[in-house]
């Protein structure tokens, strides 16, 4: 009899405050977006987010085999608080980093270095996804395509241009850093 196991792989959400995290959190989860900015400082943690493993070949073929038959994954994201994202219980037993700026906010695309220190810091191995957000914002862009795609080469990152309002590229980018963790 083939036995099947599940495995949880906890990703989390980091950039600078107000880059629109719990809202790339909130649509990819529950398709939900806000205008308002959160106030309460707090871990929230998504439990058993759950992807669709026939999307991924690899994946796949380990469910076939009876190895895995539940993909789940735990999102943490921290509201509010800059002091929370740099703690070791944010960071402890994690598998996969959503890297977050946004593209409206050239501080927050400077900061980025910084981040990535403090991931290295932490987890030396984990995947990071380097997200520009608020790509729906045209007009008062900042950060240029090419400069993320020059900072995510540099650091050897996948990088998309998302936006958390009108959904590009949110599930895309999700999905391939949860793909790369699994
Ligand atoms: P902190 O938890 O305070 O660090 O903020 P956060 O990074 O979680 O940002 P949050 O999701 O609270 O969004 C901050 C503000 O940006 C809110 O007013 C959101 O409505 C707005 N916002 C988030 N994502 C987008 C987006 O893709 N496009 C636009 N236009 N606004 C966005």
């Amino acid at each position: 009899m083939i036995r099947s196991k599940s495995k949880v792989s906890k990703i989390i959400v980091i950039g600078d405050k107000g880059v629109g995290k719990s809202n790339i959190v909130t649509r990819f989860t529950q398709n939900e977006f806000s205008l308002e900015s959160s106030s309460n400082p707090m871990i929230n943690i998504y439990t058993d987010v759950k992807i669709k493993p026939f999307r991924f070949p690899e994946i796949r073929r380990s469910v076939i085999r009876g190895e895995e038959d539940d993909l789940k994954f735990h999102i943490w994201d921290t509201e509010s608080q800059d002091a929370l994202r740099s703690t070791d219980l944010y960071f402890k037993g994690c598998h996969g980093v959503l890297l977050v700026y946004d593209v409206t906010k050239q501080e927050s695309f400077e900061n980025l270095e910084k981040w990535v220190e403090i991931i290295r810091e932490h987890l030396s191995d984990a995947k990071i996804l380097l997200v520009g957000n608020k790509s729906d914002l045209h007009h008062l862009k900042t950060v240029c395509t090419e400069d993320g795609q020059a900072f995510a080469d540099s650091k050897g990152i996948t990088f998309y241009e998302a936006s958390a309002l009108d959904c590009t590229n949110i599930k895309d980018a999700f999905e391939e850093l949860l793909q790369t963790v699994v």
